[in-house]
């Protein structure tokens, strides 16, 4: 169906008095005495294009007029009302019919409702700028780290061993419920591999791998997690960034990482003006000032233990208490980087208790050379550190957790043979997209968010 992208016919002035042919989707109608309007949308676009219908031209418009149809539209391009381009049409094709139950009328849905309807959401202005915006985010990561010579590997999403050690592993199986094995290590077995398989949790362990030969490496795809979190921020299938750097210590992992975000939301600012202006609009007043303000400064930078110092003496009443040794929870994170720094910020050296049991433990004895960046309305985006390299420590603390060493045997020879200090970090890719966007509800920054009982 020869036909050029509605986003060409505001671009391209030269289009003006010449013919084209557009697709789309009917997003509103009117019909007045001697004109009718449409205003379509083929989703290059944020903007709809305006198809004016002459009633004299003998154009059949009548069944073009409902929400929600597709159309083929033949017709001049004309300049429109403040200097924006129009098409008169001269010819209008229905490709599909739309009924008048098209759960999608003219009124500004909720979100909630829109999220019922996962296969038309992307019809409407805020999903149509969401998913524009992920694509850019997406390309610019992939643009960064090419620059800065890293190599995009493909890490494994079936995997036999736990990454994050949290026990938020997906079971892969092909053995349904049976009663036929006499224990579980006779199920696992029979099962497909023979062991114990589930999805993913971080592709970090491989990257690592992939990093000691090839020097600097990030992956870029989903990583699922049984987290029973039903909160804005979670989701069991997500999308993760995760480079991992040869050579380095955290500094350097740090570096990275305020590096790529200012890289990514710079790009942003530039490639999605009119995206970027509605959500400042409708979603979060004065978001592209903060993003302009936030990628020309510093990002801060406070050890974990000095964070517990400042939570300790906020006056503030946290919903739960705050001691030496706790998780840092949503709240907390919130009021460091919105109240204290009032920018984006990286807290570091985390206890070892609360971290996996990769870091690299610190001199103290006490903490590990852990980062998470903190950023203001959303928390955590960020999680990262220096990894063990050395190899009699790594395997004191796996054995301390109780861990089975025999599942990390690839993962402990890399201690062996060669063996540097090295990082990376994992960006939830997600929650980026929530920061940039002012979006609250990371189910509406994905397409098909898959959270805890509910799936579809
Ligand atoms: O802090 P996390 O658990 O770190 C890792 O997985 C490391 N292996 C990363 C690395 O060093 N290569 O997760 C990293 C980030 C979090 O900061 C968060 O942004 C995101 O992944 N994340 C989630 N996003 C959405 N839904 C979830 N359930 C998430 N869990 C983590």
């Amino acid at each position: 169906m020869k036909h050029i992208d509605i986003k060409e016919v505001f671009a391209d002035k030269a289009l003006v008095n010449t013919k084209v042919t557009v697709c789309g989707w009917v997003r509103t109608a009117r019909n007045s005495k001697n004109v009718a309007f449409i205003e379509l949308n083929d989703g290059t676009s944020l903007k709809h294009i305006q198809i004016v219908v002459d009633k004299e031209s003998g154009v059949d418009f009548e069944d073009a007029l409902k929400l929600g149809s597709s159309l083929k539209v033949e017709g001049t391009v004309v300049e429109g009302r403040g200097g924006l381009p129009e098409i008169n049409a001269e010819s209008i094709t229905v490709i599909g019919t739309c009924p008048a139950e098209y759960p999608l009328q003219k009124k500004r849905h909720t979100l909630e409702f829109l999220r019922t309807m996962p296969h038309l959401r992307g019809r409407t202005n805020t999903f149509n700028a969401v998913m524009r915006v992920r694509s850019v985010l997406a390309q610019a990561i992939h643009e960064y780290f090419r620059s800065k010579n890293f190599v995009y590997v493909n890490t494994p999403l079936i995997t036999g061993s736990d990454c994050e050690g949290a026990g938020e592993m997906f079971q892969v199986t092909t053995i349904g419920y049976s009663t036929e094995y006499k224990n579980e290590q006779e199920y696992y077995e029979n099962d497909f591999f023979g062991r114990k398989a589930g999805l993913s949790v971080s592709g970090q362990l491989e990257g690592e791998m992939a990093a000691m030969a090839m020097g600097k490496i990030y992956t870029f795809g989903p990583s699922f997690r049984a987290e029973n979190s039903n909160t804005p921020k979670h989701l069991a299938e997500f999308w993760h960034v995760e480079p991992e750097i040869a050579f380095a210590e955290l500094p350097e992992v740090i570096e990275t990482a305020e590096d790529m975000i200012k890289h990514v939301i710079r790009t942003l600012l530039d490639t999605c003006p009119n995206e970027m202006k509605f959500f400042d609009e409708h979603f979060e007043k004065g978001l592209i000032e903060r993003l302009e303000e936030l990628i020309s400064h510093d990002f801060g930078v406070v050890t974990y233990t000095e964070a517990i110092r400042l939570l300790k003496e906020s006056g503030e009443n946290f919903v739960y208490p705050v001691e030496w040794g706790c998780d840092l929870q949503t709240e907390h994170e919130r009021y460091i980087s919105e109240k204290v720094f009032k920018k984006a910020v990286f807290v570091t050296d985390y206890p070892k208790e609360i971290k996996s049991f990769y870091m690299k433990q610190n001199p103290d004895g006490k903490t590990v050379a852990a980062v998470d960046l903190l950023v203001p309305g959303v928390g955590e985006i960020i999680g990262g550190s220096e990894r063990e390299a050395d190899y009699d420590k790594l395997v004191a603390t796996m054995q301390e957790r109780g861990m089975n060493l025999d599942l990390y045997t690839d993962y402990l020879e890399l201690r062996k043979y060669g063996s540097v200090p090295h990082g990376g970090f994992g960006l939830g890719f997600e929650r980026l997209i929530m920061y940039v966007t002012g979006m609250q509800n990371i189910r509406d920054v994905i397409l098909f968010p898959r959270t805890v009982g509910s799936i579809r």
